[in-house]
Formats: structure tokens, C-alpha cells, sequence
């Protein structure tokens, strides 16, 4: 077995062989083997331990983007003021920078301790001993705003700062691996998790099933914070963006409605229903979505239909199955408007539900050719490529439906 293989089954990381042979290598230096298939061979824990210590990226600071602490102060507050306090983990914490932000955050915010716990967790032993220590340089101090240093920090020299001891307090650090978190004794039991920057590391199947454990860990009504990239990978495992700017929170799909206030969600493939498809890019309140299933919505008349209509019968249509008809229905949409992407998004989908995915991949294209910020064309493209094995046209869609998304926040 190739270390590379080894270090993703101990991990989940999608490591590239060079990075791998690099650590072993350096371990090698380090314990004083001169052959790294002996090395290999006498591998014991405690040595895989160090070996993973050289492929992690525990690339952290201090309020990374701050909005998702700030959304959570909010959520704390509102449960608190009904008398539920908040379970939040962090997972993976690093050095402990989130997990300290988010309680500097609830700090500034008046929350009271006992509104909430937090619960920090990293695969990495020396992460988990850096964040107990919680001493920073200037790496972690890269916000815009640094002022919190002045009221959360102790200046102990020239590049170090100790978080004071009462934040520290509030927070449970432990080493662990998300992939093997025990979820039958923590089923359902977070109201809020960080899980972020940590799937970019991930290749398909392992996103599946740490996302699995995600949802497993999350009640039902929770709230989770991904990173701005791992959002499509959020929404083609069951979970729907929330309405927080910048702040990348998501629900999970079957979540009671009144929790929380959602935008459509975008689920690439396995979509029965062209009216979970947003009809245009842009996140909608609930109010604004498609009328309710329980209400029959009749299929109006094409005759004087405004070009909009064809394409809300031609969502109708495919609702119900009608796929020809449905196609029938964008592409008069396309003859009186020839450069409507959206026609072209629908026809993706249509095809794709008949099974024609090269037909599907060819409208798609188009689509963004046209509107080159279609999210949701982009992300079914990226699911496309990483179907037909092509993961670098995937990484690569995936980044671009990333950046729609983060700009579509901002705006
Ligand atoms: C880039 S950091 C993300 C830290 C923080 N969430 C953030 O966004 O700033 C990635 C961390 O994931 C940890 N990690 C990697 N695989 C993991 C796993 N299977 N379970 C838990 N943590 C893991 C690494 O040790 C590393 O500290």
C-alpha cells in the first residue's frame, strides 16, 4: 500500500504523492531509517501520528470570515432569550483560533456563559496542545480589524499573545477525527457546528461521509458554518444555504421550517423536481420560492404567453414528467429570446433527467457561456465532471460556483 493510501485511510486527506513521500522522508531523517519500505513497515501509531503531523494544513486565524461568529452570537441570543443554550463544536478547530473567536464574539456580544458551551476538536495532537496553550504570533492577527488583541490578549513578547484564561475556560479541547466521531453517543447533539475548510481536502466519497457525520452531529433545527468553497458540497449532501451574508451557514434540508429563514437550495443531480431549481441565480426569501405542493398549480396557456411564462410552463411540465413538452417549452422560450440562459438551464436539467447527461453537460455550457455566474449551471457541471472522473474540471467549476456564491452574499 502506497503511504498516500495510508495516510488517507488514517485521515481522509487526499494527499499528493509528493507531499507524502516529502513527510516520510523527513521522518525517516528523523528516526534514523535508510529504506522507506522498512520504515513503512514498522509503522507504528504513534509514528503515523507524527507523519500526519507533516501533511495537515492548519492554516487559521482569528475571526476568518468574521460573519460567521457574528450570525452565531445572533442565533445564541435569540435561543437564549426562549431559555435553550447552544451546543457549538468546532471541528476542525487548528490551533484553536475559531473556536477563541467565536467566544470573543459571543463575549462582545453580552452573551452570558451560560448560554452556551464549545467544544473544539483537530485530527493534529499539536494543534490541539497550541490551542490549550493559546498563544498567538502575527499570522493569526491577519483580520482587519485587531482590536479584539487589546481586550482578550496578553502581550508576552515580541510575537506572542496569550488568550486570557477565561475564554480559555470556556472552550473543551480535544484531538479527534471527524471521520471516526463517535455520532451514536453525540447523535443530534450540536445546535451550531464549524466545519470549515477541511472537505477542500477531501476527495468525493470521503466529503459523503464526513458530511454524513455532520448531519448526524447537528439537530435537527442547527445551524452549520462551512467554508465559502465547500458550500456546493454542503448542497449536494443535504444540506440548504441560509440567508446570512458572508457568513456560509447552511440547514439541513428536512429542517422545521421556522428555525430558520433559507435560500433555495441547488442539489445538482439527484433533483426530482424542477421547482426545488431556483429560476434565477439570485438567493429568494421563502415567500418569493414556488407556491406550496399541497396547492395544484395550473399549467397556463402558452398562446399569449410572455417569455418568462414559457419557461415557468416548461418548469410545470418537467415537474410532472412531462419532459418533451417541457423541452418543447424552452426552446420556444429561446426563439423569441435567443441568449436566455436560463432556457438553456432548464433544457440541462430536462436532459438530465431523461438520462441524456452529454446533452445535459452541452446546454449547461451554453448556459454559462451566456451567464458565465450561474451558480447552479456551474455546480451541476462540476458534479458532471467529477461523475465522468474528471476532477480537475470539477476542483476547478467548484471554485467558480464558490466565488458566484461569495459575491452573491455580498451583494
Ligand atoms: C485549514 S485548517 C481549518 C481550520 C479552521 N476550521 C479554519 O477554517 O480556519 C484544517 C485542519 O483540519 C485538520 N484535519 C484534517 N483532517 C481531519 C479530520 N479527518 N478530522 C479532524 N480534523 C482534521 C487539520 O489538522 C487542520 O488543522
Amino acid at each position: 500500500m502506497t503511504v498516500q493510501t495510508l495516510l488517507r485511510r488514517a485521515t481522509g486527506l487526499s494527499v499528493s504523492k509528493v507531499v507524502a513521500e516529502r513527510a516520510v522522508q523527513q521522518r525517516m531523517e528523523q528516526t534514523g531509517h535508510t529504506g522507506s519500505e522498512a520504515y513503512l513497515q514498522a509503522l507504528t501509531p504513534a509514528e503515523m501520528t507524527q507523519l500526519i503531523e507533516l501533511v495537515v494544513v492548519p492554516e487559521s486565524w482569528l475571526f476568518r470570515d468574521p460573519q460567521a461568529f457574528y450570525t452565531t452570537v445572533d442565533m445564541v441570543r435569540e435561543r437564549w432569550a426562549r431559555g435553550r443554550s447552544t451546543r457549538i463544536l468546532s471541528i476542525p478547530c487548528a490551533g484553536g483560533e475559531e473556536p477563541y473567536s467565536m467566544a470573543m464574539a459571543l463575549r462582545d456580544g453580552g452573551v452570558p456563559k451560560q448560554a452556551f458551551s464549545i467544544d473544539a476538536y483537530d485530527l493534529s495532537p499539536g494543534c490541539i496542545e497550541r490551542a490549550q496553550a493559546g498563544v498567538y504570533g502575527r499570522n493569526a492577527f491577519r483580520a482587519q480589524d485587531v482590536a479584539f488583541r487589546e481586550r482578550y490578549f496578553t502581550h508576552l513578547a515580541d510575537d506572542a499573545y496569550r488568550i486570557m484564561d477565561a475564554l480559555r475556560e470556556q472552550i473543551t479541547f480535544k484531538q479527534g477525527n471527524l471521520l471516526q466521531f463517535d455520532t451514536a453517543s453525540y447523535r443530534h447533539h450540536y445546535d451550531v457546528i464549524f466545519c470549515r475548510n477541511l472537505l477542500i481536502y477531501f476527495d468525493k466519497p470521503t466529503t459523503r461521509a464526513a458530511v454524513e457525520k455532520l448531519s448526524d452531529l447537528l439537530a435537527d433545527d442547527g445551524m452549520l458554518l462551512a467554508g465559502y468553497a465547500e458550500v456546493p458540497a454542503f448542497c449536494q449532501n443535504g444540506f440548504t444555504p441560509l440567508q446570512h451574508r458572508q457568513a456560509f451557514a447552511l440547514k439541513k434540508d428536512d429542517a422545521p421550517a421556522a428555525a430558520h429563514t433559507a435560500i433555495p437550495p441547488v442539489r445538482p443531480t439527484p433533483a426530482r423536481t424542477l421547482r426545488s431549481v431556483p429560476a434565477t441565480p439570485r438567493p429568494v426569501a421563502p415567500s418569493a420560492a414556488a407556491p406550496p405542493r399541497s396547492r395544484p398549480v395550473p399549467v397556463p396557456s402558452s398562446s399569449a404567453a410572455t417569455p418568462v411564462d414559457l419557461l415557468a410552463e416548461a418548469r410545470l411540465l418537467a415537474d410532472r414528467g412531462q419532459l418533451r413538452e417541457a423541452g418543447e417549452k424552452c426552446h420556444a422560450h429561446l426563439a423569441r429570446t435567443p441568449e436566455a440562459a436560463e432556457a438553456y438551464f432548464m433544457l440541462g436539467i430536462i436532459n438530465e433527467l431523461a438520462g441524456k447527461m452529454d446533452l445535459a453537460d452541452d446546454y449547461w455550457r451554453r448556459c454559462i457561456y451566456l451567464q458565465p455566474d450561474h451558480y447552479e449551471a456551474l455546480c451541476h457541471l462540476a458534479l458532471l465532471a467529477e461523475r465522468n472522473g474528471n476532477s480537475t474540471a470539477a476542483a476547478t467549476l467548484r471554485a467558480r460556483a464558490a466565488r458566484v456564491y461569495q459575491r452573491r452574499q455580498a451583494t
